[in-house]
């Protein structure tokens, strides 16, 4: 799998609507000016959704990639945007500076010995005190359901297992290992959370419309790279209206969300 295949696979998912019913985890608590960085940030909707209740914060997002930054302009004060990896070592400067360094579905970015190194990283970042929070999404064991018995699921299920094949190796990890690996780099009081997708029965819809673009970027992605389009049964047009008259009827895609928090030791 290339880099240019991940890139946009990563990217993608950043308009699926995630629901686990807040934003910072209830046991958070930070000082009054807090400094907080979202790694992965992608639109920066983590720190512009945290924004309004932490206008003293300093607020930093980093990306691998600036293009889906919003332009400067529209930010507010107090939050900037910049280039960084975060499988790479973050520069000195940085390190011990952050109350809360926070993450989310980096899962397609992530190949199985990533996420060790990533967490060590961000780690590195943590005040005395401060928390790393990460969500992600086990896809490995998500089902596609019919919300009634007139709900047809058959050519969503069909697209959405070949997707599953495809990024296997990426879904087996992250949701299940983030705990263990915060343990390991040194973060104390870790807390798990997991929520279900559909918590919020009304946000079904957003959350299979975001699913889907994704299952049909990628697979459009694999035919300019020279799959078959008969590999998915017809064309990826025709395919693709079936899906959505299955979504219409009430087929929904159902997954968990988990939530891995740890703190670093307080002085
Ligand atoms: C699915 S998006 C999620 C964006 C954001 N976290 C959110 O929840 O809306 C994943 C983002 O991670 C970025 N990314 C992928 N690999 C990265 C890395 N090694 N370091 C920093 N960002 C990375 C991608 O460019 C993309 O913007």
């Amino acid at each position: 799998m290339s880099d240019a295949y991940t890139d946009h696979m990563t990217r993608g998912q950043s308009e699926v609507q995630r629901n686990i019913g807040y934003i910072l985890h209830p046991s958070i608590t930070l000082p009054d000016a807090p400094r907080i960085a979202d790694m992965g940030t992608g639109t920066a909707r983590f720190l512009l959704r945290i924004q309004p209740a932490y206008q003293n914060a300093v607020l930093e997002g980093y990306d691998i990639a600036s293009d889906l930054f919003p332009p400067r302009d529209t930010l507010p004060e107090n939050v900037t945007l910049g280039e960084s990896d975060m499988k790479k070592p973050f520069p000195e400067h940085m390190h011990g500076k952050y109350d809360l360094v926070h993450a989310r579905m980096l899962v397609s970015a992530m190949l199985p010995d990533d996420w060790e190194i990533a967490v060590r990283n961000l780690v590195k970042l943590l005040k005395p005190g401060g928390y790393l929070q990460w969500e992600e999404c086990d896809f490995k064991n998500a089902e596609w359901l019919g919300s009634s018995p007139s709900s047809s699921i058959e050519k969503t299920t069909f697209i959405g297992d070949k997707f599953r094949a495809a990024l296997d190796e990426r879904f087996k990890h992250g949701w299940n290992t983030l705990p263990g690996l915060m343990r390991e780099a040194g973060l104390t009081s870790i807390n798990t959370d997991v929520a279900v997708s559909d918590r919020v029965p009304e946000t079904r819809e957003r959350v299979n419309t975001g699913i889907m673009n994704l299952v049909f970027t990628w697979a459009r992605m694999m035919v300019t790279r020279g799959v078959s389009e008969s590999t998915f049964g017809d064309s990826l047009d025709n395919l693709e209206r079936a899906v959505n008259e299955e979504i219409k009827s009430g087929c929904y895609f159902k997954y968990n969300i988990h939530v891995a928090l740890g703190q670093m030791a307080p002085l």
